[in-house]
């Protein structure tokens, strides 16, 4: 795992977006995982500032979200296929109808659920997933007790997830939906690189558990330890907690510059 420090979150979103910069110049029709919340929303708008610049170019890319809450309505601002939209794809060249998220409206959730697990894998897999870090450990809407080898299913949120995620609601706690259907940390697990960005002291915790804790459902960001592929970029506060920083300072100043993303 590469654990990567920064001082700004400008400069986590900038991280970020080169691992998707490089990985779309070596294969631009790439399989992007996609985060919703606010700490992707920096490299996101990196991504963004590239295409602009002629840089890179998504149109080729396809994109899956990690999770959806269930029941909010089609239109819904925090439904997370509009939040997605809105915080990247009407900022990039990636089609609209390429980018996938779980169907929170329907009728039939565990054949919604199988259905998403079949368009990922008949997509080729996901090349390069993006994560946050919920401040309970929880990846995507796997909760502290998911199974490490769950699949997408509907969970349901925890009260401190509720009430971390009603600030998007306007502060209305009761507006938050209870439950959400969530890729699976094995489902996230088959990703062939997991890019997790985190920022502000309110992550520390969660951060010092899911990189150095031990490997337990009770933080679900844990599970990444066993991954080949890992890189996790933090800004400060959000390190803080971490017992090898300056390790992971070291390492990321002597890196080769052949190694890449
Ligand atoms: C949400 C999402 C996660 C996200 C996490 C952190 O509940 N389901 O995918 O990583 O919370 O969100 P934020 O980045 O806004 O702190």
């Amino acid at each position: 795992m590469e654990v990567i420090i920064t001082d700004t979150v400008d400069e986590i979103g900038r991280l970020g977006a080169e691992a998707v910069a490089q990985l779309v110049s070596r294969k631009p029709d790439a399989v992007l995982g996609l985060a919703t919340g606010s700490s992707p929303v920096s490299l996101y708008d990196d991504l963004a500032r590239r295409v602009s610049a002629g840089e890179i170019s998504l149109r080729a890319c396809s994109g899956f979200t990690l999770d959806e809450y269930v029941g909010l309505p089609p239109e819904h601002p925090q439904r997370y296929r509009m939040v997605i939209e809105q915080d990247f794809v009407s900022k990039v060249d990636i089609p609209s109808e390429s980018v996938h998220a779980p169907d929170g409206l329907a009728a039939d959730i565990p054949a919604a659920c199988a259905d998403y697990e079949r368009m990922i894998r008949d997509a080729g897999g996901v090349d390069l997933q993006i994560l946050g870090i919920g401040s309970d450990g929880h990846i995507a809407f796997n909760e502290p007790g998911s199974s490490l080898a769950s699949r997408t299913r509907i969970k349901t949120l925890t009260s401190q997830t509720r009430r971390d995620n009603a600030r998007f609601f306007d502060g209305d706690l009761d507006a938050v939906p209870s439950q959400s259907l969530t890729q699976g940390i094995g489902t996230i697990m088959e990703a062939r690189h997991l890019v997790m960005v985190a920022n502000g002291a309110g992550k520390a915790e969660a951060i010092r558990n899911a990189v150095e804790g031990p490997v337990s459902a009770v933080c679900p960001g844990s599970a990444l330890q066993l991954h080949p592929h890992v890189t996790v970029i933090i800004d400060e506060p959000a390190a803080a907690l971490l017992q090898f920083q300056d390790y992971y300072r070291e390492a990321w100043a002597a890196k080769p510059h052949w190694q890449g993303s």
